[in-house]
């Protein structure tokens, strides 16, 4: 920045008018310049990961210490060191990791945010959303769309754990003030309407399945609004339909950058299943050299098998293995690489790409060994 000399009158005249500035909630442009400017000086997340070995533990001391009618949720959340004191992972998104024992289950409620769950371990457990019971195995996404009223619950024999993820940072920026709804009410046999804990399930088991489970075919005669219709209407996608289609595309060539990936769609629009966020797979192969990228679009990443590293540009290496949980923030150059020479390498992947592409802030560069960088 270019510094001019001033004389002594001038100078005086400078601090008074900094002075009377800031009395009237001004400031100036030509003081805040470096501090506007330069990224070094903005609250941004970090790289960071969240390893199971660590969590797994204290989660289940939690499960034996921390009663769950205390605040209906166990969960430990995921704090990005550069977002404090935010408990943010991003800042668009926000999660945690969940532990529902044997019989536990969390209130019906519905919030603005758009939330997902994606389950780490055990069997039983169970979201309902809008009427329908959402069974949920180890690997099934789960989706409660903004507005839609949900309620949780484990009926199996042992604890379960889920991975929540929620769009709330970005809901809180744009300063949507009403957060949580608990006041659900169904209407009584013959009588009034009463205020519920729980929803009644209206829903056919596995109904998102039953109508939405066959690619390329939409059934005609039923309507796919549900609950406040924003967001994809099938709100289960199995684990086991996703290693499915990831491995009919092995034959075809890897993306340089994502290896074979795929991303779960509003099947009745082709969209992103929520407005806001984008979630998929990607499969890294034995030996596959993905080449660095880098985006605007910030990325929360889930381990669902295998193990490796994320390397970044300044050495930074981000090491992890199966349900580790791990950060790559908008604008890093990054790479994934899987190491284990036998095995491929499985990432679930959620990104606030949908958002910065509505605005016009999308931007994708990928990285060749060479150092050739092209947009994407
Ligand atoms: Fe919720």
């Amino acid at each position: 920045m270019a510094s001019v000399q001033l004389d002594s009158n001038k100078q005086l005249e400078r601090e008074t008018l900094t002075k009377s500035s800031k009395q009237l909630g001004l400031t100036e442009y030509w003081a805040e310049r470096e501090i506007i400017e330069n990224p070094a000086y903005r609250s941004i997340a970090q790289p960071f990961v969240w390893h199971w070995r660590d969590m797994q533990p204290l989660l289940a001391k939690a499960s034996d210490i921390v009663p769950m009618e205390e605040a209906y949720r166990r969960a430990l959340l995921f704090a990005n060191p550069g977002l404090a004191p935010k408990a943010w992972m991003t800042t668009t998104m926000y999660g945690g990791c969940s532990w529902y024992n044997p019989g536990e289950s969390a209130e019906v409620h519905r919030h603005p945010p758009s939330a997902s769950r994606f389950v780490l371990s055990g069997d039983g457990g169970w979201t309902a959303v809008d009427g329908e019971k959402c069974m949920m195995s180890r690997g099934d996404l789960i989706l409660t769309p903004n507005g839609s009223w949900h309620n949780h619950g484990n009926d199996g024999k042992e604890p379960v754990i889920w991975m929540d993820l929620l769009d709330l940072p970005l809901a809180e920026n744009l300063n949507n003030s009403w957060v949580m709804e608990y006041d659900y009410y169904e209407q009584e046999e013959g009588g009034e309407a009463a205020k519920r804990s729980t929803q009644t399930i209206t829903r056919t088991e596995d109904y998102s399945q039953k109508i939405y489970g066959i690619g390329g075919v939409k059934p005609t005669f039923l309507s796919h609004k549900r609950a406040a219709g924003y967001g994809s209407p099938m709100y289960v996608y199995r684990w086991k339909h996703t290693v499915e289609a990831l491995n009919r595309l092995r034959e075809f060539l890897a993306d340089p950058c994502d290896g074979i990936s795929v991303e779960f769609i509003d099947p009745t629009t082709g969209d992103s299943v929520v407005p806001t966020l984008s979630f998929g797979v990607h499969m890294f192969e034995p030996g596959f050299e993905p080449d660095f990228q880098r985006k605007t679009a910030s990325t929360v990443y889930c381990v669902i098998q295998g193990k490796g590293r994320t390397e970044m540009d300044n050495g930074k290496v981000l090491d992890w293995e199966e349900n580790d949980i791990f950060v790559v923030p908008s604008s890093t150059w990054y790479r994934h690489i899987n190491t284990d020479p036998s095995n491929d390498l499985m990432l679930y992947a959620v990104s606030d790409e949908p958002t910065l592409k509505k605005l016009g802030f999308l931007r994708r560069q990928r990285r060749q060994a060479d150092g050739n960088v092209t947009e994407r």
